[in-house]
């Protein structure tokens, strides 16, 4: 067996940090890849991950390094989604690998997702190897990087390799690290066969490609397979590995990182964290870890022109198939016509699905405002989830309302400490603890509703610390709060896309915006109509309609950027379709504005 000579690691990082342009450095001086067919980011194949930034699904590369020690290395390289919704996917990456490099930007020092997916390494028994990365820029602070390794991930300072992944350099010594500090492949002497499913993609000719991490025994094509949690068996039909492309192989053995095609047709079948053993030769244990991934946050997608709804179905089975946390089902709104409920892992998930379905399948949508999964008690002793607000049961046979929490850690400069503080008090959240790092950063480790990041926490983070804060979370538990629907009745007539559920306390402030907000943009009309906002049949919030008048001024709009542009040459289109709420006849842009502003 090769599993001696076998290194097999990932690259942790905060986003930007420099994952992309290194990995690449490693495979060019591996002659894995030669620098005429490098694109700028060969690892990075979605162009929307490049323009985000962000590193969403892991492809496995396999390099041979000849060593100082003489010997030829076999390294397998698995990149990991940088981001918090993607925890599972980064921790089942990272239990495919003995070890990982940790890369900080030299100017920006230590992160919120640095120190987040550190303790993810470490959860994983990892050999963490410490990379100060970006040494070539002036604003680099070695000093300060060193400290931070020290202060808060308590890593020996002289541990860390000073490197740039841009210029070139400390590229030898990260290999030779990587061979001398990784441990070979563990788990090897497993009697059968166990292989880790830690990713599984779509390809239209071929089907399901899944990538997979051997820990024992070896796989060929023409076995059949088994997989562990569901007993679902298949034929292998071919095994290969990364060079960076697909190459078939005769087999994979132990310590190998590789694909797998077998005759399953959808990635609902081959769940990430899954264990492949042998059908006649199975295992007795599954390699440990495998959790069933749910979706946290739900919103409704509904196509601008309802001519697009086809197109919209068909956008959303295609991404389904490489995609199998997400899920949908059908559903119409009276607002907004027919349009599906969309379930997602968090809120990057919601976002990069919903710019894909523009940009892949070039269907403009519109989405409702996004829920959590709320857990409903009632008088009665069932329990209920609700992740629709016009699904929540009448509010006489609720007992109580429990919502999800997130536990967050937030890095800062001191200077905004006051006005994150408040932020995170007006969006109900409560500070554990504050954790000084250095001189000018502290990290707040928190307590919020997920309910309450779900649209702007993060924009008013960034924008009141200038850009230098950073936020990581993973998800807490459910508890008991004052939770109620709130319903926006236009001419006594519940609108359907603005139900909500909300804490009490907030009821009224958001009930009043998004009343003035609709007021404002329904058009004139002949008699006095009122926007109000109910709970239950209490009215807590109301505003007029404009009465017709001979001098309206017709609306403009802010921010013109030209996919408002685009958006608004399409809603003249469709100006004419009106929907008919509380006898006003109302144009659906109208709804459309309001979601949009929010
Ligand atoms: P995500 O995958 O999006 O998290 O980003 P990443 O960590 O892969 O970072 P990427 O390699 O895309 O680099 C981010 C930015 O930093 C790019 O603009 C790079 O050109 C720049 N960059 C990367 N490495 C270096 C480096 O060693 N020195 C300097 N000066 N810039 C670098």
């Amino acid at each position: 067996s090769s599993a001696p000579l076998t290194r097999n690691f990932c690259i942790i990082a905060h986003v930007d940090h420099g994952k992309t342009t290194l990995s690449d450095r490693l495979l060019e001086y591996t002659s894995t890849i030669t620098k005429r067919v490098m694109t700028d980011q060969h690892l990075d194949s979605m162009d929307l991950e490049k323009e985000r930034g962000i590193t969403i699904k892991m492809h496995p590369v396999v390099m041979n390094y000849p060593a100082k020690d003489g010997k030829i290395y076999k390294l397998h390289l698995t990149d990991t989604p940088g981001h918090v919704d993607f925890a599972y996917e980064v921790s089942r990456s990272l239990a495919a690998v003995e070890g990982a490099l940790l890369l900080i930007d030299a100017a920006q020092g230590v992160e919120a997702q640095t120190v987040a997916n550190a303790h993810l390494a470490y959860a994983q028994g990892l050999k963490i190897i410490p990379v100060i990365n970006k040494i070539d820029l002036p604003s680099a602070n070695l000093e300060l990087c060193m400290k931070q390794l020290e202060d808060i991930l308590t890593i020996p300072a002289e541990e860390a390799i000073l490197a740039s992944g841009k210029s070139g350099i400390g590229i030898q010594d990260i290999l030779e690290a990587v061979v001398e500090r990784i441990p070979p492949p563990r788990w090897t002497d497993y009697a059968t066969l166990r292989a880790l499913v830690f990713d599984s993609k779509y390809d239209s000719y071929r089907g399901v490609i899944s990538y997979i991490r051997v820990f024992s025994g070896t796989l060929k094509a023409g076995e059949m397979m088994m997989l562990m949690s569901t007993g679902q068996k298949a034929e292998v039909k071919e095994v290969g590995v990364f060079r960076p492309g697909m190459e078939k192989i005769g087999h994979l053995g132990p310590g190998d990182v590789g694909y797998i095609v077998s005759n399953i047709k959808s990635t609902d079948e081959i769940k990430i964290g899954d264990t492949v053993t042998h059908a006649n030769k199975a295992a007795t244990d599954m390699l440990p870890g495998y959790k069933e991934v749910r979706p946290m946050v739900y919103c409704g997608l509904y196509p601008l022109e309802s001519d697009d709804y086809e197109k919209l179905k068909v956008a959303l089975g295609k991404l389904r198939l490489n995609d199998s946390a997400l899920i949908y089902s059908s559903e119409s709104s009276i607002a907004l016509g027919f349009g599906f409920r969309c379930g997602f892992l968090g809120l990057l998930h919601m976002e990069v699905v919903q710019e894909r379905i523009r940009r892949e399948y070039d269907v403009e949508i519109i989405s409702t405002y996004p829920s959590v999964v709320y857990k409903v008690k009632k008088h009665s002793g069932d329990v209920i989830e609700v992740d629709n607000p016009i699904n929540l049961p009448d509010p006489g046979s609720i007992f109580d309302i429990s919502e999800p929490t997130i536990n967050a850690s937030i890095h800062l400069p001191n200077e905004f400490l006051g006005d994150i503080m408040g932020l995170i008090m007006e969006k109900r959240g409560s500070c554990d603890q504050t954790t000084t790092l250095d001189g000018a950063r502290v990290m707040l480790s928190c307590t919020l509703p997920l309910n309450e990041i779900l649209v702007d926490f993060n924009d008013r983070l960034k924008s009141i610390t200038r850009g230098y804060g950073s936020m990581d979370y993973e998800l807490g538990e459910y508890r008991v709060s004052d939770l109620v629907r709130m319903d926006i009745l236009v001419n006594q007539d519940p609108v359907d896309a603005f139900a909500s559920i909300v804490h009490r306390s907030k009821a009224e402030g958001q009930g009043r915006a998004l009343c003035e907000k609709l007021a404002d943009i329904i058009p004139p009309q002949m008699f006095k109509i009122a926007v109000q906002a109910a709970i239950g049949g209490k009215i807590i919030a109301r505003d007029n309609v404009r009465e017709m008048r001979k001098d309206v001024t017709s609306k403009c709009y802010g921010g013109d950027i030209s996919r408002k542009r685009k958006l608004l040459d399409k809603q003249k289109e469709g100006k004419k379709k009106m929907k008919l709420i509380g006898k006003v006849s109302i144009p659906p842009d109208a709804f459309i504005q309001v979601l949009k502003t929010n």
